[in-house]
């Protein structure tokens, strides 16, 4: 899913530009009997449905007063996916291939903006002292070296067979012993722990790479990662924009041309926009700080920064202090008023 092969779908063709995407896409898409304009046409459609369900939810929301942490992040079929691939996570050349090679970028990006709010005390471990939640850890690829620059670091994956994976491969490296371990549950599993070592406002930060867009309900992740953020916590996200370009290369060519990659892996509807996701953020207590596109290079296999979020892309948010999220809804407000 992640391989080589499939990155050069997913992102390669981004190193084209976007006229010879089109034409690339186009042309692959009109030999199946596919056209560049009904594919926009099907994006279309599915953004105005998928603007109307939303439209439909904040209705709901707004009505029942409720943002319910009841709901859940987990989509069943996203876990079973998963599930089929966790013996794979540290195979540096197969289906994770491109996120291994993600933590040239994401590792630098998390440990940097950090330390803009907390000085290094600790030569060689600049994260010493800071506490990092990795959601959706799979392997642990990302929550490893994070744990090697001195964080506390606790990975938490609902795939059971990912976290055992995780924890076999971290135990060959006497030095992350005591700064990495793993948990099989949810985020909504710990934000609905009572302050304590693994429950609300203890994190420093929160990555989640690589994780929205296999989410169930996005508002449940952002209410309970400003829940189990202390104040002025980070939140670090890197994810899939919503649009054509990604609509064309992750879901039509990738699984419905090619089917280099099984059909379904992807679902464009759970891919988010750059200011969808800010504005989700904000509403949730977050000020969003940065965003910053990615591009993946299938020839030498790296990453790069780019000005473009068109298709990959980096955000940092930070949990705003107590007094300015005053004005964020609580579910306990909401029992409290109906129950007056
Ligand atoms: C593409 S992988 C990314 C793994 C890891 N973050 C990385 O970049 O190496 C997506 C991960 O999200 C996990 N996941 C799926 N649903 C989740 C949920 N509701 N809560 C937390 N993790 C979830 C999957 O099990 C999988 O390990």
């Amino acid at each position: 899913m992640y391989s080589n092969k499939f990155s050069r779908l997913m992102f390669g063709q981004f190193n084209l530009k976007p006229t010879s995407v089109c034409t690339a896409v186009w042309t692959a898409a009109g030999r199946r009997g596919f056209s560049w304009t009904a594919v926009c046409k099907q994006r279309t459609l599915w953004m105005r449905r998928g603007a109307c369900l939303q439209m439909e939810r904040r209705d709901e929301l707004r009505h029942t007063g409720a943002r319910s942490v009841s709901q859940s992040t987990v989509d069943p079929a996203e876990l079973r996916r998963f599930q089929l691939l966790a013996n794979k996570w540290w195979d540096e050349q197969g289906d994770f291939a491109a996120l291994h090679a993600m933590n040239d970028l994401r590792v630098p990006f998390v440990r940097d903006n950090l330390l803009n709010v907390h000085r290094a005390h600790h030569l060689g471990k600049p994260l010493a002292g800071l506490r990092i939640m990795d959601v959706g850890c799979g392997g642990g690829l990302l929550t490893e070296p994070l744990g090697r620059l001195g964080a506390n670091v606790l990975g938490i994956d609902p795939v059971e067979d990912s976290i055992n994976i995780a924890q076999l491969h971290s135990s060959h490296d006497p030095d992350l012993t005591d700064s990495v371990s793993y948990r099989a549950c949810t985020l909504e599993e710990l934000s609905g722990v009572e302050e304590g070592e693994q429950g609300r406002g203890m994190f420093d930060a929160i990555v989640a790479s690589e994780v929205v867009e296999h989410l169930a309900d996005l508002e449940t992740f952002a209410f309970c990662c400003n829940s189990v953020l202390k104040p002025g916590g980070s939140l670090f996200i890197t994810t899939i924009n919503k649009t054509n370009l990604s609509y064309a290369l992750a879901i039509v060519v990738a699984e419905q041309l090619l089917r280099i990659v099984p059909r379904g892996t992807h679902d464009w509807e759970k891919f988010i926009t750059p200011e969808e996701l800010e504005r989700l953020l904000e509403s949730n207590g977050f000020s969003v700080q940065s965003v910053q596109g990615m591009m993946y290079n299938p020839m030498s296999g790296a990453w790069s920064w780019t000005n473009s979020t068109a298709i990959n892309y980096a955000l940092h948010a930070v949990k705003q202090s107590d007094e300015a999220s005053d004005s964020i809804f609580h579910p306990e407000d909401h029992a409290t008023a109906t129950h007056n």
